[in-house]
């Protein structure tokens, strides 16, 4: 492991949605406490059962609660125990969270399964709103706090195999600009998405024809993919004081992905 900058030096935080080592949020932890930050890990019940988390716990001395970001009263007793817990407001938080049960049980764009629509936008999309909102009645978070959530190109363009997914990252985006710029507005507090290259995680593995995709992403993007450590790294970043005038933004980080239309790599692959 490398040293920190103590970039994250005093700051308190939650993070949800470590669910093992490949995970964002797993990487972000590591370079959060990495960096000097002290925070409170939480994520569904269902997904602590295994005990992964555990290993992350003691790796950077936090404490788990568990919360289904669905559930209003869960995340309140989350956000104003870890307050508790930390000996203050929060710096930051990252919503690291999404699940859609249309692309889990392999149901196509043009017959969804409404119930499950309803549950990807719920689980993906409008717990971003959740959290804030409790963080915001609870004022619970500190003046020039940052809370990120991760979200993915297909929200601007068409990726048939993101499925449901893909209009719930236009909510999430959209919800970042509207209650971004209420938080501004009522204590300095920022929000943005990071818009991540495809990551081999446990969510990114879910998604149609995802093995294809991710060597598909490598060959166009100029830098190729970002792995979950550089996002961590980014989100690091965006949670330091460093990137204060920051929000309501959705920020690529994707190797150059979505600003490429064609790459010379795919043009010799179709013999261009
Ligand atoms: N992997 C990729 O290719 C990729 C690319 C861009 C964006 N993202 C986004 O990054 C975020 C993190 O995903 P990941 O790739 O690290 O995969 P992951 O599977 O490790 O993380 C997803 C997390 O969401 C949690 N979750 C699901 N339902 C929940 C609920 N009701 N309450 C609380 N938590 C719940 C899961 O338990 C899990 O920890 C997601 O928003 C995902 O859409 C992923």
């Amino acid at each position: 492991m490398t040293m920190g900058n103590n970039l994250l030096k005093g700051k308190r935080g939650i993070i949800f949605g470590a669910l093992d080592e490949h995970s964002i949020a797993w990487k972000t932890a590591e370079k959060a406490h990495e960096e000097g930050a002290k925070f409170v890990l939480t994520n569904a019940p269902i997904a602590l059962r295994m005990g992964a988390l555990n290993k992350l716990a003691e790796e950077t001395g936090s404490t788990i609660i568990p919360a289904d970001a669905t559930d209003n009263a869960e995340l309140e007793k989350l956000i104003a125990e870890a307050v508790e817990i930390l000996g203050g407001p929060l710096d930051f938080i990252l919503h690291s969270i999404g699940m859609s049960p249309n692309v889990r049980k392999g149901k196509p764009y043009t017959d969804l399964n409404y119930d499950w629509f309803h549950k990807t936008l719920d689980v993906s999309a409008m717990s971003l709103h959740r959290v804030l909102q409790t963080a915001y009645k609870l004022d619970a978070m500190a003046e020039w706090g940052s809370v990120i959530s991760l979200s993915f190109v297909a929200a601007q363009r068409a990726f048939p195999g993101y499925n449901d997914m893909a209009d719930a990252k236009s909510l999430m985006e959209s919800i970042t600009r509207n209650f971004g710029y209420q938080y501004g507005n009522a204590k300095k507090v920022r929000v943005n998405t990071i818009s991540q290259s495809p990551t081999l995680t446990t969510a990114g593995k879910g998604v149609g024809g995802f093995d294809q995709f991710i060597n598909f992403a490598e060959d166009i993007s100029p830098l190729g993919n970002a792995s979950a450590e550089q996002c961590a790294d980014y989100t690091v970043m965006m949670f330091s004081d460093y990137t204060r005038m920051v929000t309501m933004q959705n920020l690529f980080h994707d190797g150059g992905f979505s600003f490429t239309g064609i790459s010379e790599k795919v043009m010799k692959k179709y013999g261009m």
